[in-house]
């Protein structure tokens, strides 16, 4: 089977966060420590994903490479595609059409951020399922605020409605999206909604109709948090000082990914760690290299 690649869907308006995005992408604002973005991409990487694909708006794009760069830091390979106009989440499967080449996908939102101790195997079984998707379910206090999953009195999936006035459920569709290789094809059947976008609940539909869409649930052990707001955008990157403090380790840091996954060696995660030597950051990343043996 051919390897499964990664999306991360970084463009959009922002305008929620005006004024702070009229200058500034939303996926590069700070989560306490690190860019929003470094944390979608670790959940990638922790999903044993290599070859990732990042979408941005046509003006933003240099500030996202300049970031990032070729991915190289981290034993991974970054592409960058441009989106010409936020049409719809379900568009990132048709500009990503060329670089996926059939390929399966996991495509995450920039702006999602996921904490959990047991990530690492709830990602391995997406990963691992040959065809149709997954999508995750979490609980959330405002469902109308998502793609929100209907169920039937067995606890099967109906359907999944895009911000419904009347929640079927409080379980939120997160932003983070398994699917096989038919997903292009899928997309471009997917018609624009009444706000005009190509909507993720269309395609997700799509499979659901073939009976090829697993919805897991994301228990209470996880962290999905918001970043829709100024105070939920603070609120995030308190929840990470707050956890990193306590812990003495880092969340969503690819370069700490990256050395575990045994992409880059002792040496390359010091060379990181040189970097950011005026900062917490790279003393954890010095650190995280001298107690380690590979
Ligand atoms: O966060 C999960 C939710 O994300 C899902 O539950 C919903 O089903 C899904 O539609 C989406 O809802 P949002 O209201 O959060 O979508 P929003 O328009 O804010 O876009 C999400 C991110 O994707 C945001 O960072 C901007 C980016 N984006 C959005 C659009 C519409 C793009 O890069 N391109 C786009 O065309």
């Amino acid at each position: 089977m051919t390897d499964r690649k990664g999306i991360i869907l970084a463009g959009g308006s922002g305008t929620r966060l005006y004024p702070i995005t009229m200058g500034v992408s939303k996926q590069l604002l700070p989560i306490f420590d690190k860019p929003m973005i470094y944390y979608p991409l670790s959940v990638l990487m922790l999903a044993d994903i290599r070859e990732i694909a990042i979408i941005t708006t046509p003006h933003d794009q240099d500030q996202f490479i300049r970031t990032l760069g070729d991915g190289s830091q981290w034993g991974i390979s970054l592409t960058y595609i441009v989106q010409d106009s936020p049409d719809g989440l379900a568009q990132a499967y048709l500009l990503a059409e060329d670089f996926l080449a059939g390929a399966p996908s996991a495509m995450v939102l920039g702006d999602n951020i996921f904490f959990g101790h047991g990530l690492p195997d709830m990602l391995a079984e997406a990963r691992r399922q040959p065809e149709g998707g997954t999508v995750f379910g979490y609980h959330v206090a405002d469902p109308e605020r998502y793609g929100v999953v209907d169920f039937d009195s067995a606890g099967t999936v109906r359907s999944i409605i895009e911000k419904p006035e009347n929640p079927p459920s409080s379980y939120a569709v997160t932003g983070l999206y398994f699917l096989d290789g038919s997903a292009p094809d899928r997309a471009r059947r997917v018609r624009p909604s009444a706000r005009g976008e190509l909507e993720i609940t269309s395609l997700l539909e799509s499979y659901l109709a073939d009976g090829l869409l697993s919805v897991k649930r994301m228990g209470r052990g996880y962290a999905w948090l918001d970043t829709g707001t100024h105070g939920s955008l603070l609120d995030a990157g308190n929840f990470v000082r707050t956890l990193q403090l306590r812990q003495g380790m880092q969340t969503g840091s690819p370069d700490e990914v990256a050395f575990q996954m045994g992409w880059i060696d002792k040496k390359a995660l010091l060379e990181r760690a040189s970097t950011f030597a005026k900062n917490d950051y790279g003393i954890h990343l010095r650190a995280l290299a001298r107690e380690t043996d590979h």
